[in-house]
């Protein structure tokens, strides 16, 4: 039997540290369908350069978010795992698209139009931004997925994906491009912070790391917010919105969640102990991970392999997509340099 496939990516825009709140919220559901699914992951560093235009910099993240994104995955067996820029095609598949994308679709695009409303002129916006979705779009078709899965923010991307795919299609009479479908799990809890308020992000401190040091850790979860309305270990406790029990019901073992549970509405625990249990938990639950993260940061050699063999397997791909595509709009020819 033929596995379906699901290709993603992650955009290095940030410094590339994961913390729990991604981890939940995108890590987890991807190792979930790397079980069933062949996948295709890639780190989008070309589509960083629309925000970070500085070689140091978009070279640190990148590498970050590898070795964070590695660690966490673990079991590569179903993961083709590369960097976007090690693939070319995707540049080259993104010019050919150019010419079936109207201007009118990528205007109705929330990034651009985000981006107008925080007072930067038209004018000044960099045709990296505007032409985002079209990169995407080469992205995702050349790899023929079965399904995308991507935040709720990230549907309209994948819905103008489908019109360039259509149009495409149609303007050439070909079936050279499969209609992506977009995954969005629904149960996808957006995970609030340690200040259990605003969503967890690494801009507002609100944070609980992954990789840091034990001690950094234990620090952030030493201050997560539980309830303010009681102050003496022996006041009656709440669970609701007490961030210490949010992140338990995650990563702690059931029954000793339950215990606690009780033991706090009743007075009989303090935060301390629960704190103390999270964080062990934490470290128990991302031991192994951690491990890895070691192991990779000490060993570019490694890193530089996987990422080798993940560029070599999608431009495998790439190179069968890009025959068709080339075929379908006449850029062939039997002198051609290019042997796709
Ligand atoms: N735009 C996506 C994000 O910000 C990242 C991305 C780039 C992507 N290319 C992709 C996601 C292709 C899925 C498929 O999250």
């Amino acid at each position: 039997m033929i596995m379906q496939r699901i290709l993603s990516g992650i955009t290095p825009s940030g410094d590339g540290t994961l913390h729990i709140g991604n981890y939940l919220g995108a890590v987890k559901q991807f190792v979930e369908l790397a079980k069933a699914y062949d996948c295709f992951l890639f780190v989008a560093d070309l589509h960083a350069l629309t925000t970070v235009q500085n070689r140091a910099q978009l070279q640190k993240n990148t590498e970050t978010l590898i070795i964070n994104e590695l660690a966490l995955l673990g079991d590569l067996t179903n993961i083709t795992f590369f960097r976007q820029s090690d693939v070319p095609m995707h540049a080259e598949l993104q010019s050919i698209l150019n010419n079936v994308t109207q201007l009118g679709l990528l205007k109705r695009a929330h990034a651009y139009k985000d981006k107008l409303t925080k007072d930067v002129m038209e004018e000044d916006i960099n045709m990296g931004l505007f032409c985002y979705p079209i990169l995407m779009a080469a992205d995702i078709l050349i790899y023929k997925p079965d399904l995308v899965p991507v935040g709720k923010d990230q549907k309209q991307h994948i819905e103008i994906t489908r019109d360039i795919a259509e149009k495409f299609n149609k303007t050439y009479r070909t079936h050279a491009f499969k209609l992506p479908e977009p995954y969005i799990p629904e149960e996808v809890a957006v995970v609030l912070g340690t200040d259990g308020k605003r969503k967890m992000s690494k801009s507002l401190g609100n944070i609980i790391s992954i990789f840091d040091d034990e001690k950094v850790i234990k620090k952030q979860v030493m201050s997560t917010y539980t309830d303010p309305t009681r102050i003496h270990a022996d006041d009656l406790g709440h669970i609701e919105g007490n961030m210490v029990f949010t992140y338990l019901d995650f990563f702690g073992e059931k029954g000793r969640i339950a215990e606690l549970k009780g033991l706090y509405r009743s007075g009989k625990v303090a935060d301390v102990e629960v704190k103390n249990y999270l964080f062990e938990t934490l470290m128990k639950f991302f031991g192994p991970a951690r491990e890895r993260y070691k192991e990779l940061s000490s060993n570019p050699a490694l890193v530089k392999k996987i990422l080798e063999d993940g560029a070599e397997k999608a431009r495998d791909e790439c190179k069968k997509t890009m025959t068709e595509v080339r075929n379908a709009i006449g850029l062939t020819n039997l002198y051609s340099f290019f042997h796709y």
